[in-house]
């Protein structure tokens, strides 16, 4: 069994890497494909870029390529929601592109047109190992539903709130529903799991630059755990 491993950013992917027994290092679309053993299971560690088009692009190559088994996806992402703070871990229910919007058709926000599903689904399976990674490192807050995904770093309280609304948000990110549609399109089990760098609103970037790097070493304590119980 090989897994997928995607992370937006490099620094996202950093802790990650380090750990890597490297097998092979192959370059695809301007993306660095990493075989290897991490925490004794076979994987393909990549970092896909920023956004939509990147993340599906780079999910295709690991499927089409590399025929991977399952694909998880790690990285930050903003916090829906009073009680939700920086450093804690949001893993995905389901996940759905905000931005995708042909309401002029009648279909709902968030639709993708003649697709039959609304919603992406994670993996049960691997939803409930995520859910135990973070049950076992006990310092960690966690939640479990929805992610939203869209080409737009949010950082406005006011499309926080419609976020929450329209979908039941918990979290906003930029790749993670893309990658769920390619997964869904070629029957591959994922899961996402994201560690939250800043809550969306107005100043969101700053707390963005500060929290990143515990969000990203929670994140990455999740991965390790999930892995060890795969
Ligand atoms: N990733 C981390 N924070 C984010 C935000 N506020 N909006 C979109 N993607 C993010």
């Amino acid at each position: 069994m090989t897994i997928g491993i995607i992370a937006a950013m490099a620094e996202e992917l950093e802790i990650l890497l380090k750990d890597l027994v490297l097998d092979e290092k192959r370059k695809k679309a301007n993306m660095a494909f990493h075989k290897g053993k991490l925490y004794g299971k076979d994987v393909v560690a990549v970092v896909c870029g920023i956004g939509k088009v990147n993340s599906a692009i780079c999910t295709q190559i690991l499927a089409s390529e590399y025929n991977v088994d399952k694909v998880i996806n790690v990285g930050v992402a903003g916090g829906i929601g009073k009680e939700i703070y920086p450093g804690d871990i949001v893993v995905a229910e389901n996940l759905v592109q905000h931005d995708m919007d042909t309401t002029a058709f009648g279909d709902k926000m968030g639709q993708i047109p003649r697709l039959s599903t609304f919603d992406f689904k994670c993996d049960e399976e691997m939803i409930n190992l995520a859910k135990k990674a973070c049950e076992e490192i006990s310092e960690i807050n966690s939640f479990t539903g929805r992610i939203v995904s869209g080409d737009q770093f949010v950082a406005n309280i006011e499309k926080i709130k419609w976020l929450e609304k329209e979908f039941g948000a918990i979290s906003c990110e930029m790749e993670g529903a893309s990658i769920a549609q390619v997964c869904y399109l070629n029957s591959i089990p994922f899961v996402v799991i994201r560690s939250i760098s800043d809550n969306a609103n107005n100043g969101a970037h700053m707390d963005y630059e500060k929290f990143t790097p515990i969000a990203v070493k929670n994140s990455t304590r999740i991965l390790n755990k999930m892995l060890n119980l795969m």
